[in-house]
């Protein structure tokens, strides 16, 4: 499989490629700023590459940016109101990892005096570090040569050295790989460029092979079909789990929102009430599971892809007549929310969905246009 080192190590070219290809991204010191000696704050870096964390970068630019404005460095961060920081992470997915943000900002000022340690074994000790973050700080932010491993390098180096395990068993194998390449100066810009060619070059299809600054390197271009790689072991079918919403509209437009309990799945983010969400082949999707008595009109169905299964909500909407509150109706740890603080709110994806069921223009941009519902 391992072919005979390149006569130009692959660090050079690769590095030659970065300083004229690389994205200018809010998070990056580029290339020329680099070499003469500016680094990226850990506080950035540590900040980006939480976030970009199964989310895309272009998706990622608003959020950090956000967070900087509210939240310029770290210490900021730790004195930050949780509640403030979950509303600010809305939308970005994966909420255990804005509580473990929060967490690890409050390690980082009381433990580190609000400096970030400087070795991947000192990161690894922060909450929500793990191997991949604390190596990835470690090379951009302070230098070292670590052997930063995400989805785009793994793509990378199982072509160019065609390694046929299947992931996630080659994770070891590809590790060792890159850190037999990375180069002991620019490590940082050498994980980065490898980002950069995953995601601009050696895409997951249709490879642009011929632009490739490593294509003279890759085995798999020479020997197979660069796109059957990495290889996968054969996908599990994720199971479903159904279960229902209730989206109840007062007259002034005010939805009904309450906070989910601190723990477990979108753990103290904001939701409209509803049924559990059951595996079960008869889980209840129908009023029986209403929080009150009102008018509930079935809208259509949505559905939404977690890690670990897919969810299929069916939505009620129920248009209040009066601003009283409905018979049986316990405020319990919800409250009515006005049409333009809505988007405002620490919603995760899924209760956007669900009320967008119900409310087609309810997150659209320009809410004074919006009508108001019947
Ligand atoms: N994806 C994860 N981390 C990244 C980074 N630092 N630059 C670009 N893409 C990334």
């Amino acid at each position: 499989m391992l072919s005979l080192p390149p006569a130009v190590p692959i660090a050079q070219r690769l590095l030659a490629w970065y300083d004229r290809h690389h994205r200018d991204l809010p998070w990056r010191v580029s290339p020329p700023m680099a070499k003469s000696g500016i680094v990226a704050r850990p506080y950035d870096v540590w900040l980006s590459e939480v976030m970009l964390q199964q989310t895309t970068v272009q998706a990622v630019k608003p959020y950090f940016e956000k967070f900087l404005r509210l939240w310029p460095d770290v210490t900021d961060l730790a004195k930050a109101d949780t509640e403030e920081v979950m509303k600010a992470w809305a939308g970005l997915g994966y909420y255990a990892r804005a509580r473990n943000l929060k967490k690890c900002a409050e390690a980082v000022a009381e433990r580190h005096g609000g400096i970030f340690p400087d070795t991947e074994e000192g990161l690894k000790t922060l909450p929500g570090i793990g191997d991949y973050t604390a190596a990835a700080i470690a090379a951009i932010a302070f230098g070292r040569r670590s052997a930063v491993l995400d989805g785009n390098i793994e793509r990378v180096f199982s072509r160019l050295f065609m390694v046929e395990t299947p992931l996630p068993a080659a994770k070891p194998e590809l590790r060792a790989l890159v850190g037999e390449a990375t180069p002991y100066d620019r490590p940082g810009d050498f994980a980065q460029g490898l980002m950069d060619l995953g995601a601009t070059i050696c895409t997951p299809k249709r490879p642009a092979c011929a632009l490739c600054p490593l294509n003279e390197d890759c085995l798999a271009l020479k020997e197979a079909d660069p796109e059957s790689f990495p290889r996968k072991a054969a996908k599990k079918e994720k199971p479903v789990r159904v279960g229902a919403a209730f989206v109840a509209i007062r007259p002034d437009g005010a939805v009904f929102l309450q906070k989910r309990g601190d723990t477990g799945l979108l753990g103290g983010m904001t939701e409209v009430p509803g049924t559990e969400w059951t595996a079960r082949i008869d889980g209840d999707t129908t009023m029986a599971g209403r929080p009150f008595d009102a008018d509930w009109q079935a809208c259509g169905a949505i559905v939404h892809v977690f890690t670990h299964f897919e969810l299929r909500l069916s939505v009620y909407r129920a248009n209040l007549a009066a601003r009283d509150e409905p018979q049986g109706f316990k405020t319990g740890n919800g409250w009515w929310e006005h049409p333009e603080t809505l988007k405002d709110q620490a919603l995760p994806t899924v209760m956007k969905k669900a009320i967008a069921q119900a409310i087609p223009d309810a997150f659209r941009q320009t809410p004074k246009s919006r009508s108001m519902p019947r």
